[in-house]
Parts: structure tokens; sequence; C-alpha cells
């Protein structure tokens, strides 16, 4: 079922990753927040799932990522966990859970190593929080970076629109990919920054940067679920490709439901005990 010999490999690390990077294979990354979508996308040979802070947006109903707790990425960690082994399982730190000291961060990615089960965390962010990714790192915790358009500063830039469109944005967001790669970061996400700056960044560092919105080059790429399902209509930024158009499948299919039990044509004696 959609297995390429690449899927056979039992357990997706982060030097499988520097691999594929290293040997041209591209990454493919998506999000999930429960088993059972974690399970599907296990079946797809999906590389990694992200248990992004997306989930605020997506599955609890807030504008921002702002909202989200660490329980929160622990909880739904623990269900991805349970529902796929093969892909390299990442969690987002929440907004406040490594901002104020590089030793509470360390002691948050800590929790969501042991408590989840996952094998690396994300959090967002250049060298201002390069100390506490030296920490996790050396402490054998894997952390992913995420440059570019950076969700938990939406009150600080006061909209999702492109980063590193100038000169200054693009220098810096080029020097904190170096730094990320110093600090021991495995990979990086690069958020919504023109393709060039993307090129540039995956052309120079070792690592592999994961791309939503940032072209073509990237080592892989990443995808809100929900987007690339097409179960979220009301957000259409160029860089979601819909692949399916599931809002509508489910939407006819819980209208005949509704349909079916208002005529009382479901259940029939058929489908009774
Ligand atoms: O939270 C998230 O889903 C993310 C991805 C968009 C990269 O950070």
């Amino acid at each position: 079922m959609g297995y390429t010999t690449e899927s056979k490999i039992k357990h997706i690390t982060t030097l499988r990753l520097q691999e594929m990077k290293d040997t041209g294979r591209k990454i493919v990354a998506l999000t999930a927040y429960d088993a059972l979508v974690a399970n599907i996308f296990d079946q797809c040979g999906v590389d990694v799932i992200l248990v992004g802070d997306s989930v605020g947006n997506v599955v609890q109903g807030h504008e921002t990522t702002i909202p989200v707790t660490l329980e929160d990425i622990i909880y739904h960690t623990k269900a991805v966990v349970k529902g796929a082994s093969r892909p390299l399982i990442v969690a987002d730190m929440p907004f406040m859970t490594y901002q104020v000291s590089p030793n509470e961060a360390f002691r948050n990615a800590g929790r969501l190593l042991k408590e989840t089960g996952c094998a690396a965390v994300k959090l967002e962010g250049g060298s201002n929080v390069t100390e506490a990714i030296s920490k996790m790192t050396e402490a054998g915790i894997p952390v992913m970076g995420h440059l570019g358009l950076v969700p938990q500063s939406i009150h600080k830039f006061g909209s999702y629109r492109a980063r590193g469109t100038d000169e200054a944005e693009a220098e810096k967001i080029y020097k904190d990919a170096v730094a990320l790669e110093r600090a021991g970061c495995f990979a990086v996400v690069l958020e919504k920054i023109p393709a060039e700056l993307a090129k540039k960044i995956s052309d120079d560092i070792k690592i592999p940067t994961i791309g939503i919105g940032a072209g073509p080059h990237c080592d892989g790429q990443i995808l809100v679920y929900t987007d690339m399902l097409g179960l979220t209509i009301d957000f259409s930024p160029r860089f979601v490709r819909r692949y399916a158009n599931l809002l509508n499948i489910v939407k006819d299919a819980v209208m005949q439901y509704g349909k079916d039990v208002r005529e009382s044509s479901f259940p029939t004696m058929e489908e009774s005990y």
C-alpha cells in the first residue's frame, strides 16, 4: 500500500534524514495530531510526522498557536507515537516553553521525549535560542530548528507575510540557519521565505532543510495535513497544494447520513440485530 523501497526501513532516525540529504532523496513530512491520522501517514511512507503547535489552529480552534500548552503537545504526541512506528516523530515546543531560560527549555524538551516517546523536538528562532538548543543536543535531545515565518511571533510581526524578502531580513535568516547548525540542530524548517534564499541555505548548511512555502530547493517539504487534504479551505496560501477535497467528501457523507436518519432509511433491518 504505497510502500517504496524507502518505506521498508524500520525507523527513520535523524541520521537517516542526514543520509537522505547527502544522497539527494527528498524528505516527506506532514503534521499529525492523533493516532488515527499518524497511522495512515505511516502506512503511506511519510518520513517525518510533526506534532505541530498548529494543533492550536487546526484542532483547538484558536486564532494563533500562542495558547497551546506543553500539556497539549504531550497529549497529542503520545497519541501520534501510538499510531506510527516508522516515521521520525517530532514534538513542537509551544510558546513560552523554551524562551524563559535555557534551563527551562532543556527541562521541557526532556519532558517531551520522556513522557511521549517522540524522538525529537522543534522550536522557533535563531541565535536567540542557540544556548537552549546546545544544552538539549549535548544531552542527546535531537532538535529541529524553525526559521522564516515563525507563527509564535505573530504579535511581533503583525502578519503572516513572507519573511526574508529584504536584504537585511534575508541575511539574518541565513546567519540564523548557520547558527542553528552550529548549535547541533539535525534539521531546520524554513517557512515562507523566497526560494532563492532557501536554496542558498540548503546548499550552504550540511543539515537537511524542510520547506513550507520555501520553494523547491529544500531537502524536504512539510505541510499541515488538513490543508493538503482540503479539510481547511478558508486558508489557501499559494504554497498549499490540495491533494484532495475532503471537506466536500465529508460534508456529502454527513448530509446523506442526516437525510437517511431523518427519512428512517438508516438503519435497515439488515443493519440491525
Ligand atoms: O506547527 C506546525 O504545524 C509547524 C509547521 C507548519 C512547520 O510548525
